[in-house]
Order: C-alpha cells, then structure tokens, then sequence
C-alpha cells in the first residue's frame, strides 16, 4: 500500500506557483471574505494566508460580522469585482442563514472566482469547455491521482457525497477523464455495493463512513474528509487500517487532501485574466 504523500506533493506544486509568480508581470492579489466567527473557516482562512505568503501571493483578508446584511456583501463583491488590483475572490463558506449563499457565488465575477463556484464556471466545466478556474479540491485531488501516475481513463470511481464544493465537480472532473463515474450520498440504498465496485474511491461525506475491508483489491481511496474525533484528534471519512489491507493507495488525514487543496488554490490564484 502506498500512502499518497499531500505534503510533499503540495510542496511541489507551491514551488512551481512561487515561479510563476516571480516571472508574472501583473500580481495577483487574493481576497478572502469571512463573515461571522466560524472556528473551522478561521483556520482556513489563515492556511490560505499562510500558503500566499509562501508563494508570493499578495492576500487581503475582509471580516464581516455575522449579522451582515446579504445587500452589504453583494456591494462589497461588486466593488472587488470592479478593482483592477483584486484578481481573485474567495468568500469563505459556510456563509449565516440570513445570506443567500447561491446569490452571493453569482455575484462574483467569473474571471475571479477562484473557487470555481460560479455558474458560468461550473456550467463551463458541465459542458466541456475550460473553466477559468476549477474547483480546487477536486483539482488537487487530480494533481495528487497524476503525481502518482494512478489510471483514471476507464476505471470505475465512485463518490460518497453530492456536495457543490466536493463531490459534484469531482464526478465532473474524473468522468472529463473517460472515468466511469458513480456519485453516492445518505439515500443511496446499497453504499457498501457501491465501494466494492471503485478503483478510485473518494469520500467526501465528514463522518466515517468506509470502515469496510470491502474496497476493491489495489484500489486507490482518496478521504476529503476532515474534523476531530471524541478524542479530539483529526480523522477522516476513512477507517485506514481496516482499508489499508486492501487499497493500493490511500491518502492520509492529515496530510493528504488538505494540503493539495491549498496549494490548487495558490495555483488558481496565481491566474490572472
Ligand atoms: N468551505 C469549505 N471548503 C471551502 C472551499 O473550498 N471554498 C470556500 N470558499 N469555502 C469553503
């Protein structure tokens, strides 16, 4: 079994950002909106700081309270998306009930969305045409599948979760790679049936989920999945021992999915249109 290794991976990637950076006559400049005080979203943000400043990134970091009015925050969209100097926007989810999370996505400006939300670019991806920007989870999900040279043309994989950010532009991107694609979520009759049949496993659900030592033979099981046990320690989707048996190649928690999503972000940052 082999561990795929984020970490060094991501690292990888980051270098290769900080140079195109460094050659880049126009710099990007990442803005990051949080709204409200949500923990988890606190240390994203400063992970996506962190790996900005690593690369050269310039970023800029907007708080606004919980109690934003979702007006307050469309006018601060459209006034990034008119800034020359701003060329990629971020608004962190998850976003306060009071907000229309699908207003605000819209309203970003497609050339700066560097999540890959907006529907012009996932209607982009839907379609076949190139995205400005894809999804960087999934991208760095496709960047660690290719480090590794892991076959996706052909295989089987199989999704558990149906998420905008996740599961869905994954099944988009694997099935754009001629894989045969099978995306699950909590109605789905028979998950166990399912898992058996992957070659590429990717779960994105946030509990665990695949304690089966049922994944086929040599398949590859990749766990988005991330938050802390009753132990206070971080785990994934994924009961690693029970799958190591096996998979023929996992990718840890920590260590695997979340520092190549970063890093797909600082890659899609360092675009400029
Ligand atoms: N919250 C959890 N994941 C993400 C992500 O990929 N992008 C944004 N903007 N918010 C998130």
């Amino acid at each position: 079994m082999i561990v795929l290794d984020g970490n060094a991976v991501s690292q990888k990637v980051l270098n290769q950002v900080r140079e195109k950076v460094t050659a880049l006559d126009r710099k990007p400049h990442l803005v990051v909106i949080m709204v409200g005080d949500d923990p988890a979203s606190k240390v994203y943000v400063r992970n996506k700081q962190k790996a900005a400043w690593q690369v050269g990134i310039r970023s800029t970091v907007i708080e606004m309270e919980s109690d934003v009015s979702e007006m307050e925050l469309l006018d601060k969209i459209c006034e990034l998306n008119d800034k020359k100097d701003v060329t990629g926007i971020l608004v962190q989810l998850p976003l306060p009930p009071q907000i229309d999370k699908n207003k605000v996505i819209t309203a970003i400006s497609p050339l700066k969305d560097v999540d890959g939300f907006t529907p012009e670019n996932v209607g982009k991806l839907s379609i076949g045409l190139e995205p400005y920007f894809y999804p960087a989870t999934p991208q760095g999900i496709i960047m660690l599948l290719d480090e590794y040279n892991i076959p996706i043309e052909g295989k089987d994989a199989v999704i558990i979760g149906r998420s905008n950010i996740v599961g869905k532009p994954m099944a988009q991107m694997l099935l754009n790679r001629n894989a045969t694609v099978t995306i699950c979520h909590s109605r789905t009759a028979d998950l166990e049936d399912k898992i058996k049949t992957a070659d590429i496993l990717v779960s994105a659900v946030g509990k665990k989920i695949v304690r089966c030592k049922m994944v086929k033979n040599n398949s590859c099981v990749i766990d988005v999945g991330i938050y802390r046990d009753s132990n206070g320690q971080l785990t994934g989707d994924i009961d690693y021992d029970y799958v190591s048996e096996s998979a023929g190649f996992i990718s840890p928690v920590p260590g695997g999915v979340g520092p190549m999503t970063i890093a797909s972000l600082m890659y899609n940052s360092a675009k400029i249109y």
